[in-house]
């Protein structure tokens, strides 16, 4: 069978994790368990889940001028990614995330640096990548025009295209409205459809292309009527890059012709996977590993 081929426009950062029992109150001073730098960014690891379960992925972003940069762009070769549309920005710094991690819990703050120097225009220029796709990928992590112009490529080109709207904000309704999946946690739908200036006709319309994450809930679809496809329980240690193997996950089962639920029920049991190693990327797995865990899970 071909390899889908799968295009990420979105984030490479660094991730700085520091893990804690005790997270510190405003003005106090705590001694933390661990620090370490991982690979992370909501593009780049939705690019690495994707390309693990065997999808062809080209990564379009931007890194700094950098150490940082260098590493992460080589670390994204490692996992066999495209890399050649992966631009370094003159005088900006890498993207990084300061992630605190307690209990399995996160709380992220990310400073894009060269992220947001991926620019519509940037976008336009590679037109002919974008036409070529079987799928494109995209979240917030860039800036919110380059997502726009990203969005009116691909209809133009008819691509499919999945929107995660992480993290949220205020989104157009065009923008809603052009892509062919929305893939929100609950939180992330409540405001997209009440942000939104969505006539009711238009609000049934973005309701249906929503793909909900619930975490140990589950994933909520509308085919039809609305249905729940149950998580998986494991135990897990770092929660951070579950959402992104969801979504390039999905990407890689639906570009391969799977049903929504059955693509759903792949990305699950990928995300559950994702959350049994520390670091966004490193638990993501390979085809071979879904498939093993879904015939364990699905006895
Ligand atoms: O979704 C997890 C990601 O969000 C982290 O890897 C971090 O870089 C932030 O972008």
């Amino acid at each position: 069978m071909e390899k889908p081929n799968i295009l990420v426009i979105g984030s490479i950062n660094m991730d700085l994790v520091t893990e804690t029992n005790i997270i510190p109150n405003v003005g106090e001073t705590v001694l933390g368990d661990s620090f370490q730098t991982i690979p992370g960014g909501k593009g780049a690891n939705q690019a690495v889940a994707a390309a693990k379960l065997g999808a062809e992925v080209t990564l379009l972003g931007c890194i700094g001028d950098d150490d940082l940069g260098n590493e992460l762009k080589n670390h994204l070769k490692d996992q066999g990614i495209c890399i050649d549309y992966i631009n370094t920005i003159q005088e900006q710094s890498t993207g990084i995330a300061s992630i605190t991690l307690s209990e399995g819990d996160n709380s992220i703050i990310v400073v894009p640096g060269a992220n947001s120097m991926l620019t519509p225009q940037l976008v336009r220029s590679y037109e002919d990548l974008i036409a070529k796709s079987d799928m494109i990928l995209v979240q917030l992590e860039i800036p919110l025009k380059s997502v726009m112009e990203t969005a009116a490529l691909a209809t133009k080109h008819h691509v499919p295209m999945i929107l995660n709207p992480a993290p949220i904000q205020d989104l157009p309704k065009e923008l809603l409205l052009q892509a062919t999946y929305l893939t929100p946690n609950e939180h992330e739908q409540a405001a997209l459809l009440a942000t939104s200036d969505l006539s009711s006709e238009e609000l049934e319309q973005v309701k249906k292309k929503c793909i909900t994450t619930q975490g140990s809930k589950g994933v909520r679809i509308y085919d039809e009527v609305e249905k729940l496809i149950p998580a998986f329980n494991v135990e897990g240690v770092d929660s951070t890059g579950a959402g992104d193997t969801f979504n390039g996950a999905l990407a890689v089962f639906l570009t391969r012709g799977l049903s929504i639920i059955d693509a759903c029920q792949f990305a699950n049991a990928a995300a559950a996977l994702s959350v049994t190693k520390l670091g966004a990327q490193s638990g993501m797995p390979s085809l071979l590993e879904v498939k093993e865990f879904l015939a364990q899970h699905n006895k």
